[in-house]
């Protein structure tokens, strides 16, 4: 039995972070980003993200790769600066005790995160120390919903895919864990995550013991 997470909304909501700066750019662009536009970048790639807020500002085809590596790297900037002021008191219910359960249990940790920031967030939380592997957005080509993340954290905790489970907030991230041949577990709503093995609201409603049943 092994457990691979996703960072932003699992371990962290980070979310607020990147919608300030999202927010900021959309503003310099001339138009709003609403909280409701935000729900579309969770899970999703930073330039996959700059191309949904190009679209809501009705903007899309208008830059070229230069300017939007620029917009992005400016977002990235702003971005990086609020989470450098985070605290172990950002981590979200339950993750810090189901980690750390895990790994007394001798289960293995993995991260499999689209983040390129995902080591300064774990080292900011202090959580970096409870995982086996971290897998993140700079050792992946292939954005989630494609399996790549997750293949990679089992392959770093020499896991077969069958033996692992994926914990995650996001649509894609859960399609990412099916098509990898994993067994996944909702952070949220079975509304929107329906592929999902079954859902919590955080990860202070899970023990070994539930997760033990997904692999019996
Ligand atoms: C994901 C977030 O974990 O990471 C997305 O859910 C974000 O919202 C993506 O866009 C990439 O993050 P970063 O830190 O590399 O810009
Ligand atoms: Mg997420």
């Amino acid at each position: 039995m092994n457990c691979l997470f996703d960072l932003d909304g699992v371990l962290v909501d980070t979310a607020k972070y990147h919608y300030i700066a999202w927010k900021n750019l959309a503003k310099r662009l001339g138009f709003d980003f609403t909280e409701q536009d935000n729900e579309r970048l969770k899970g999703v790639s930073r330039m996959a993200s700059l191309e949904i807020l190009l679209e809501v500002g009705g903007l899309s085809g208008k830059f070229s790769e230069e300017e939007k590596n620029a917009m992005a790297a400016e977002k990235n900037t702003e971005y990086v600066k609020l989470i450098s002021q985070m605290t172990p008191d950002e981590i979200l219910p339950g993750a810090r005790q189901f980690l750390t359960d895990l790994r007394a249990a001798g289960i293995g940790v993995a991260l499999g995160s689209a983040s390129k920031n995902a080591q300064t967030i774990l080292d900011r939380l202090q959580l970096a120390p409870l995982f086996d592997a971290i897998i993140d957005g700079t050792k992946v080509s292939k954005a989630k919903p494609d399996p790549e993340v997750f293949l990679k954290g089992a392959e770093a905790l020499g896991a077969q895919p069958s033996d692992c489970c994926v914990f995650e907030d996001a649509a894609a991230g859960i399609e990412a864990a099916r098509r990898g041949g994993m067994h996944c577990i909702g952070i949220g709503t079975p509304a929107v995550l329906s592929q999902a093995d079954f859902c919590v609201n955080s990860l202070a409603e899970m023990t070994i013991d539930r997760l033990k049943q997904l692999f019996q």
